[in-house]
């Protein structure tokens, strides 16, 4: 019953896809074998420490959230896996304020008012695998994270930039989602994401970043950059990326995609160009053999080519596109020749639409 409401509380925190169903496997197995922590509880030791006042505690998980609190509170419970701290007000986070809790796994502090993080405070923390810290006042991310980090989500603070010492040793790293953060132009450092050999998705959206980040890790397989002020995708920009599958560049200011670009991404499946400033389909979509969706409307394409989309000839091996948007595009729709998309074998999946 209560790891129903925690999961509702969670939701916002964690809708991204993928730790869907991995975010409280940890909790279940505690359901399980939960006797003996749920006992002490009931009967705490005189000497150890008790749930803090007005929090929760139930199978090792602490909640704490919605209570107007300035700082965490003192004495957790040692055992304890998951702290919920958010919706308060805590403002800094103290060395020491995590101190024993050797077996926790998630840390929720999402929209405190939190603008300092001590170098040390996470130390203690060596089986930390989620660290939410979004809808807060970060200016940086805090250098020294748990080894163990899996899961960083740091949305809507005040982060301008990013560097490699951060994520440095990070070895077990997932997922970052970063977005809506005053990140500048040239924000990102050369290197900051390449040493995370785990490292399987990126959002990075809302920011002021006019590039795509250097030195991405060949594990990446989705890339979200919606939002930004990304103005081309040059040819080197997705170099070594062979596991991607997903790429968000939708709401930048992108009026040209080099060729030979999408070829460093072989296994690319979904492609969002939305809402840029492209004259023309990028190149390199016919000779693709993975690529399923292309999101080019709102753009400013003039003409699409008969061989833009589809290579030559019918007896390919080519996927078939199960969604492409070419509408409020200049180009004329009845121009478009019919055997443009001769590869498409569902005619449902062209939106072409009228130019207005
Ligand atoms: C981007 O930069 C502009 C101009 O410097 C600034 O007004 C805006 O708030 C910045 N946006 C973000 C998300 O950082
Ligand atoms: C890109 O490739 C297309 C088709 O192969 C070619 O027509 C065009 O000139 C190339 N553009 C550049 C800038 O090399
Ligand atoms: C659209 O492209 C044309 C050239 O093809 C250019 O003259 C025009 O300024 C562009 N419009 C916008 C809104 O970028």
């Amino acid at each position: 019953m209560k790891a129903t409401i925690i999961f509702l509380l969670l939701v916002p925190a964690c809708w991204a896809k993928p730790f869907q169903t991995g975010l409280f496997d940890f909790m279940l197995e505690d359901e399980a074998s939960g006797d003996v922590s749920t006992e002490r509880f009931l009967s705490p030791d005189p000497m150890g420490p008790i749930c803090p006042f007005r929090c929760q505690c139930h199978l090792r998980v602490v909640q704490c959230s919605d209570l107007g609190l300035e700082s965490v509170p003192k004495d957790l419970p040692p055992d304890t896996t998951l702290l919920d701290l958010q919706n308060n007000k805590i403002t800094e986070i103290k060395d020491g304020d995590f101190k024993n809790l050797k077996d926790l796994h998630a840390l929720i502090l999402v929209n405190n008012k939190i603008s300092k993080i001590s170098p040390g405070a996470f130390t203690p923390l060596v089986k930390l695998e989620r660290l939410y810290l979004s809808k807060n006042q970060l200016k940086e991310l805090p250098i020294k994270m748990p080894k163990s980090l899996q899961e960083l989500r740091a949305h809507e603070n005040e982060i301008t930039k990013l560097k490699p010492a951060v994520f440095e040793g990070l070895n077990q790293m997932i997922v970052i989602e970063l977005g809506t953060n005053p990140l500048k132009s040239t924000g990102i450092e050369k290197r900051t994401f390449s040493g995370m050999k785990k490292l399987s998705y990126i959002r990075i959206s809302d920011t002021n970043i006019t590039s795509i980040p250097q030195d991405l890790p060949p594990s990446l397989t989705e890339l979200h950059l919606d939002g930004n002020k990304i103005t081309k995708v040059d040819v080197n920009s997705l170099k070594g990326l062979a596991s991607l599958t997903k790429l968000g560049l939708s709401f930048n200011s992108i009026s040209a995609v080099e060729n030979g670009s999408l070829a460093h991404a072989p296994r690319l499946r979904e492609l969002h160009l939305d809402n840029n400033k492209l004259i023309k389909v990028p190149g390199g979509l016919a000779e693709h053999k993975y690529i399923q969706v292309v999101y080019l409307h709102n753009n400013n394409i003039s003409n699409v080519g008969s061989n833009d989309f589809c290579p030559p000839g019918y007896n390919t091996k080519k996927a078939s596109y199960s969604g492409v948007s070419l509408f409020s595009n200049p180009v004329r729709y009845w121009e478009i020749q019919p055997s443009t998309f001769r590869c498409v074998y569902e005619r449902s999946a062209i939106q072409l639409g009228n130019y207005k």
